[in-house]
Formats: C-alpha cells, sequence, structure tokens
C-alpha cells in the first residue's frame, strides 16, 4: 500500500516546541478545511429553500397559533406559549398576502343567492367615510362590558360593538397581555350613535372650527363609528383627558397584529387624502380575514382594497392565502338597483356575503 506523504511542514515533532512556520500553516489548513465545509452545507440549504435568496422574501415556515387556530375557527384564541414564541412585533412581515387571478373553476359548482338593494348596507365590508353614509344604527351592538375579557377595561358600560366581533377584541387583547402583562389598555369607544356623532361633532366644530374639527372627526351620519364595527383604544391614564394611544413601545403590537384578528388600522399615516381623515393609530376597523391580512401586508386603505376587487366578478375572482396558508376567494357583484340581485355562490365552500355600502356584493369564500 502507497503511503501518503505529508508536505515537510505538516509533520509535527510534539517534542519539541511547534515553530512559527508550522503553526501558521496549520491554522490555513484548518481555516481552509472550515471554509470548504460552510460552502457544502451553504449550497445543501440554499437548495433546499431553507435559505431565501437576495430580493425574494422569507417565508415564514411554521405557522402562527392563531392563525393556526383561525383554519379551524375564525375566531378561536392561539395558545399562550406558542404566541409568544412566535408573534412578536414584526413577524407579520415575514408572510405578505398576495392576490393572484383565478378562473371562476376554482369554486366548483355554484348556485345563487338573492338580496335586495337595500342589502348593499349591512355586513362586515360596508364602506364608511366621508362620501358613504352609514345606514346601521345599533342594530346588533351590545355591551362588552360583560362580554369582555380581564386583559382591558372599557371606559363604561355603554361601550358596544356588534356581537359577532367581540371575541376577535378578546382574542387579541388577551394575547396582548399574556405577552407583555400590560393591563393598561382601555376600549374607550364603540358603537357611536347618530345623535351621539351630532353632539361630538358640534363640539369639535367650537372648539377648533369646521376645518380643523372634519380631519379628526366624522360628520354625523357618516362615522364608522356607527357600523359597530370599530372601537378606539386608550391607555387607562388616571386623570388623563383625550386619548393617549399611539401604538408604539410594547402598544405597536397591537398594531403589527390585529389584522390576525381581522382588524385594520383605518386611519394610516401618509393616507390622509384617501381616507379623508388624520391618522388615528388607535382606530380600529373590523373587516375579518383574508381582507384584513391584505390590506395591512399591502399597506393599503379599505377604499384602494374595494377598488381593486371590485374589478373581480365571479367568473374572474382572486385568491388570497392568508397567513395560515388557508385560502379564500373573493370577488364582486354589482347590485341591481331596482329590483333583486342574484349573487353567484358556491354549492361547496362556506361563504359570506356583504354589502360595499354604496354598489354591490363582496362575496367571501373559504375553499380551506
Ligand atoms: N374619528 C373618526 C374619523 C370618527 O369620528 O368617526
Ligand atoms: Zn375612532
Amino acid at each position: 500500500m502507497k503511503h501518503i506523504h505529508m508536505p515537510k511542514i505538516l509533520k509535527i515533532d510534539f517534542d519539541k516546541p511547534i515553530p512559527f512556520k508550522q503553526q501558521f500553516a496549520i491554522m490555513c489548513t484548518v481555516l481552509i478545511i472550515s471554509c470548504m465545509l460552510f460552502t457544502v452545507v451553504y449550497f445543501q440549504q440554499l437548495l433546499s429553500g431553507n435559505i431565501a435568496t437576495a430580493g425574494e422574501p422569507e417565508r415564514a415556515e411554521s405557522k402562527p397559533a392563531v392563525q393556526a387556530a383561525a383554519e379551524e375557527s375564525s375566531v378561536s384564541a392561539p395558545s399562550q406559549t406558542s404566541r409568544e414564541d412566535e408573534s412578536k412585533p414584526g413577524s407579520a412581515e415575514s408572510h405578505v398576502t398576495d392576490i393572484k387571478e383565478v378562473g371562476s373553476d376554482v369554486l366548483g359548482n355554484m348556485t345563487s343567492v338573492s338580496k335586495t338593494y337595500d342589502d348593499i348596507h349591512q355586513g362586515k365590508l360596508i364602506l364608511v367615510n366621508k362620501d358613504y353614509s352609514c345606514r346601521l344604527d345599533g342594530e346588533n351592538v351590545k355591551s362588552i362590558f360583560e362580554a369582555k375579557s380581564d386583559s382591558y377595561v372599557v371606559t363604561d358600560r355603554n361601550v358596544s360593538l356588534d356581537m359577532s366581533i367581540i371575541e376577535n377584541l378578546n382574542s387579541m387583547l388577551d394575547d396582548f397581555y399574556s405577552i407583555y402583562g400590560e393591563s393598561d389598555i382601555m376600549v374607550a369607544c364603540g358603537y357611536r350613535s347618530y345623535d351621539t356623532q351630532v353632539g361630538l361633532f358640534n363640539e369639535e366644530v367650537e372648539s377648533v372650527g369646521a376645518q380643523e374639527a372634519e380631519q379628526w372627526v366624522a360628520p354625523p351620519g357618516y362615522s364608522e363609528h356607527q357600523t359597530g364595527y370599530v372601537f378606539d383604544l386608550n391607555l387607562n391614564i388616571r386623570g388623563s383627558a383625550g386619548i393617549d394611544y399611539s401604538g408604539e413601545g410594547n402598544y405597536s403590537w397591537i398594531n403589527e397584529n390585529c389584522p390576525d384578528y381581522g382588524f385594520i388600522i383605518r386611519y394610516p399615516s401618509g393616507k390622509e387624502e384617501i381616507t379623508g381623515y388624520s391618522q388615528e393609530p388607535w382606530h380600529f376597523r373590523y373587516v375579518g380575514i383574508p381582507h384584513s391580512q391584505y390590506i395591512s401586508d399591502n399597506g393599503i386603505t379599505l377604499e384602494e382594497y374595494f377598488d381593486i376587487i371590485s374589478e373581480h366578478k365571479s367568473n374572474n375572482p382572486v385568491l388570497i392565502e392568508d397567513h395560515s396558508g388557508c385560502r379564500w376567494c373573493v370577488y364582486y357583484v354589482e347590485a341591481v338597483e331596482y329590483g333583486e340581485t342574484n349573487i353567484p355562490v358556491p354549492e361547496n365552500y362556506e361563504y359570506e356575503i356583504s354589502g360595499d355600502n354604496y354598489s354591490g356584493f363582496i362575496v367571501t369564500v373559504k375553499l380551506g
């Protein structure tokens, strides 16, 4: 058998101190072998897709608990430990929901549901802004004083919300509390009647003048608070007047993660021209998943979202994959102004129909 000849410089006589030249040669050899090993492992990982290349956003592999839970039930609460591990601020950035155009085949067999023109003013996706007034006025709201969890407080017993969203609010603030232990969140305001808005608006006009008032307070009949799908957060600071909640520090978790519970920040900074209002980091609007996640991940407003959705009818729906990997189809149906609208809906999937409050209906289908 042939012997492999070691270069003289790497032959070590352990009885003598190792000369500097040999020490240097050994270090270089170790360094070269480490580099080779690292290169092999790196390329293996790259090929298996565990490393994101430049320009490609990294996607989180694991599902945040709340999102996995949402697959089974749209309002169930996440487990505390997994939420703590995976839902630190910024985690939502690893999933950016996108819209894909898909053919109508994805919906399978279709049937239809009939709605009247007035029905466009009902549902969780109604658009209420300076152009479109709110036709609801407290029909489905209830006080959250009895229904709320212990993780937050309310200003008084009259704070009310649409019954269908109270669980979402509780889950979100329970999760916030379980992570940060902050117990000073206060739901300052939920549903506001037309009459309450009259008082608020007049007070603001008297105090700062009409032009300034209109940047902050909606004219009576045009406030989203009248829908029951909105609440304002404040901090329970003794003696403070006005809104102290700015969604910063630990509280930024709420503003960043609210879309996973179906809520959006309705008046974000930089969108004042579109929403008509100055930024309000305390004002949360329920629209539901997947809409909340798409709107938030893509930095758009509800107005801009409707511009996209209204281009997609049932024969050309869009597909949105939410943060948990659940797939949804969304499409728009124009309402027949004088008569009934037959809304195409799938026979074999769960769906929800909401009016848009101005021209038609939005159908949200859960494909799973
Ligand atoms: N502050 C919001 C715009 C409202 O009054 O409804
Ligand atoms: Zn508000």
